[in-house]
């Protein structure tokens, strides 16, 4: 059977991604902070699917976690796939916000991706065969006040995923930037005023994304990948803007205090 890991696999998009790779016959390794939510997971999907489902209790965004996820891999047999989903975000403008989580963020959404790569692809090249999913946004693609940190991480993790990809030309290994719109999951509980503001058709189900992005990862589509029609609009429009203007709209759209 072949085998993924994902990090963040406990609630939203990874657990989407938990379910629907246990449907397709995955074993499974699942990362989180929790121990008794992935527990409880792992032994949901290996029950009903009948695949083996390791829970793996780590904080990616610590050194020690990071290097015990990347060490797990080294030294599994074979990683068919890395999905690098773990992730969080904040509000407020960067000169008032506390500075842990914003340092915590870079960590969490720059250099664990970075290391778990580099941990997973010797083998998957060796192999010939493997793919890494790293779960950006489409927050990347934008910017404004409020949340810079998650743009610039997020900006960053698709275009390291866009180089990775020009490096595996050849190796039969694929890469995916999933760069997810508004997608209902617990990221958003603490932002519930900003979620109030976003017209509910611009909203996905996690379960979607996933999908979507699983299929453009098999067919071999295209190494960015933004589910959802609106969103992929919404994204091309935006990259007709000029930047002066794009500045403008995002100083007066969003009055941060
Ligand atoms: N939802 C959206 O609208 C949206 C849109 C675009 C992109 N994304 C991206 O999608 C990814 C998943 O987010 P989500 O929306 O599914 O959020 P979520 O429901 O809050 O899930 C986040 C997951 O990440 C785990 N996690 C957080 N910090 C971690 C850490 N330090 N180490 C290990 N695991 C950690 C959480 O589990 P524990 O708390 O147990 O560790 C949880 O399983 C993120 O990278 C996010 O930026 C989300």
């Amino acid at each position: 059977m072949p085998t993924a890991l994902i990090t963040g696999a406990s609630a939203g998009i990874g657990r989407s991604f938990a379910e629907s790779l246990a449907r397709r016959g995955y074993d499974l390794i699942l990362v989180a902070r929790s121990t008794a939510r992935v527990e409880a997971l792992a032994r949901e999907l290996a029950t009903r699917h009948g695949v083996a489902c390791d829970a793996w209790t780590a904080d990616v965004s610590s050194d020690a976690g990071r290097e015990s996820v990347a060490d797990r891999i080294v030294a599994l047999p074979r990683l068919d796939l890395l999905i690098n989903n773990a992730g969080f975000a904040t509000t407020g403008k960067l000169a008032k916000t506390a500075l842990e989580p914003q340092m915590e963020m870079l960590r969490l959404h720059v250099l664990a991706p970075m290391r778990l790569c580099r941990a997973a692809l010797p083998q998957m090249i060796a192999h010939g065969a493997g793919g890494i999913i790293n779960v950006s946004s489409i927050a990347g693609f934008v910017y404004g006040p409020g949340n810079v940190n998650y743009s610039a991480t997020k900006a960053y993790l698709t275009s390291f995923t866009r180089g990775l990809d020009t490096e595996l030309v050849r190796t039969g290994v694929r890469v995916q930037a999933l760069c997810p719109g508004f997608t209902h999951t617990e990221i958003h509980d603490e932002m519930l005023q900003v979620k109030q503001q976003i017209p509910s058709w611009l909203w996905m189900q996690s379960g979607d994304v996933v999908e979507i992005s699983l299929g453009q990862l098999e067919r071999g589509g295209p190494v960015v990948c933004i589910p959802g029609m609106k969103n992929r609009l919404m994204m091309a429009v935006l990259q007709l803007i000029p930047h002066a203007l794009r500045r403008r709209m995002a100083v007066r759209g969003k009055r941060t205090k």
